[in-house]
């Protein structure tokens, strides 16, 4: 694989050399230049945070899959490592497509993926054949393959992006499958030794007819009020849109349950959507040393290309966020809390009113910027009380928004400079008398977490060329702030260059 890992490493290199930054994202991660998706493989190994991706190094579209890689000691500051993993046999001949990272018992990073093949050589129409594979790592650099650890059952279209922890001393591994009824599900296979594995059970059958297959499942225990309960993420392909959800070609959603090790997973709740935003999908989890639940998503999409393909990058990941469950089993995510590192000034601009129609800059020369904000629900009448970030002299800029009439929060990309447009919207829990938004606003994007995480809306929102500040405003009424707090925030990069 040497070979390949260097020819891809000279062709990226060469891609990045022309990498144009005025949308390239300051503190998200992304591929150096060319295209990246799912997060893969995230794990603590050797002292420091691992963070794999799916990454195309030749150009910014979906195609020849490799492992890219950065770590950090900080969950804050990345340093750029060399692609892990590259296409170099038969088995992955198509593509290193996405999985798991876990460190075993003699201290090595034990990778497990997809290795991908179309049956027809070609493209989709025959289906894939799709095999589980490991590779092993001592440095958490390098990695040896060691050949496939699970092969494709008989006739299977998908089976793919296997995810492994351990319980009990037993380790357990699941993957999204498209049964043989073309239902989504989730297959559940266990080892003791991290080498051999056996299917157990088909853990999870997508309870909506439409839903065919299963991307990137992953499941993982989180303490609640009623005990510890289990989390099974996935991505379904299929369902239609529907209101407020599953807008987007890809949608990732969860569900909640009781489960013990070799028995059923009984499903205690609804599918929920993770991220109400435009671009978010394949959320992949791990446990940091301290405990804590951390999830990476990727914000991009398949199919029509975003705009900065002619920048030579295509995607981001969210900013890691940490999973807790509430009372009534609804996920909450919030940024990890190393993230405040990232603030380098911050201006405390204490209560804020504004009258009707009124539109107030908070900062100018914008370029990564962090806004806190509590609105007074019961002393506000506006129909709706928007931040207008990466706003330009020009009026482009997106509306992050609480919109009185539906009850939501909205990212509003009408007016964005490039690339998509339409909006995507929250919903703010029923009864709220303080809506708290945190707002993270980086060159080309906007996550917005609302009431602490109960609900995330994550969109690329391109803004138009030129000095860009962020505007609050009341339309139809006033607008009472409780509190407001700007960040201007800085580089993930350990280095420039990067
Ligand atoms: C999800 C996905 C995975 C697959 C990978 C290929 O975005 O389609 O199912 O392993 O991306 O890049």
């Amino acid at each position: 694989m040497r070979e390949q890992i260097e020819h891809a490493e000279t062709a990226n290199r060469e891609l990045r050399a022309q990498r144009v930054d005025r949308w390239y994202p300051k503190f998200h991660i992304a591929a150096p230049a060319g295209w990246i998706n799912d997060p893969n493989g995230l794990s603590h190994f050797r002292g420091r945070f691992q963070v794999f991706f799916q990454h195309n190094p030749f150009a910014p579209v979906h195609d020849s899959m490799h492992w890219g890689h950065v770590s950090s000691a900080d969950l804050v500051t990345w340093r750029r490592e060399p692609i892990a993993l590259a296409p170099s046999v038969l088995e992955d001949r198509d593509g290193v497509f996405s999985g798991s990272a876990v460190v075993s018992d003699d201290d090595r990073l034990i990778a497990y993926f997809t290795g991908h093949r179309w049956r027809n050589g070609v493209d989709e129409a025959e289906g894939n054949l799709q095999v589980q594979c490991m590779a092993v790592s001592d440095d958490g650099v390098t990695f040896e393959k060691q050949g496939v650890i699970v092969d494709c059952p008989e006739d299977l279209l998908h089976f793919r992006d296997p995810k492994v922890w351990r319980t009990d001393g037993t380790w357990y591994m699941v993957f999204g499958a498209c049964s043989a009824e073309h239902r989504g599900e989730v297959w559940l296979y266990t080892s003791q030794d991290m080498w051999e594995w056996e299917f157990a059970r088909v853990l999870f059958r997508d309870p909506n007819p439409e839903a065919f297959m299963l991307e990137c499942p992953d499941m993982f225990p989180l303490e609640t009020a009623h005990g510890v309960k289990w989390v099974i993420l996935y991505c379904p392909m299929g369902p239609s849109p529907s209101g407020y959800q599953a807008r987007n070609q890809h949608n990732a959603g969860y569900v909640v349950g009781d489960w013990t090790p070799g028995g059923e997973f009984v499903q205690l709740t609804d599918y929920r959507p993770v991220d109400w935003g435009a671009q978010f999908y394949a959320p992949q989890t791990f446990e940091a040393p301290d405990g804590r639940r951390i999830v990476f998503g990727w914000m991009g999409q398949f199919g029509s290309p975003l705009p900065s393909v002619e920048d030579g990058w295509n995607g981001q990941l969210t900013v890691p966020r940490e999973l807790t469950l509430d009372d009534d089993l609804r996920l909450i995510q919030r940024p990890v809390e190393e993230l405040e590192q990232l603030r380098i000034h911050s201006t405390d601009l204490g209560e804020v009113s504004l009258s009707a129609e009124e539109d107030r800059l908070l900062l100018d020369d914008v370029d990564g910027a962090e806004v806190e904000l509590e609105l007074d629900l019961t002393r506000t009448d506006a129909e709706r009380v928007s931040l207008a970030v990466n706003r330009t002299v020009d009026g482009h800029e997106t509306l992050v928004s609480f919109d009185d009439l539906s009850g939501r929060v909205a990212v509003d990309r009408r007016a964005a400079g490039a690339g998509p447009r339409g909006y995507r919207a929250a919903p703010v829990p029923a009864g709220t008398e303080r809506l708290r938004l945190r707002v993270l606003i980086d060159r080309a994007s906007v996550e917005v977490f609302v009431n602490d995480g109960v609900a995330a809306v994550s969109s690329f929102a391109f803004p138009a060329e030129g000095p860009k500040s962020i505007r609050l405003t009341a339309e139809s009424g006033r607008a009472e702030v409780t509190s407001l707090r700007v960040h201007r925030l800085g580089s993930i990069w350990e280095q420039d260059r990067d």
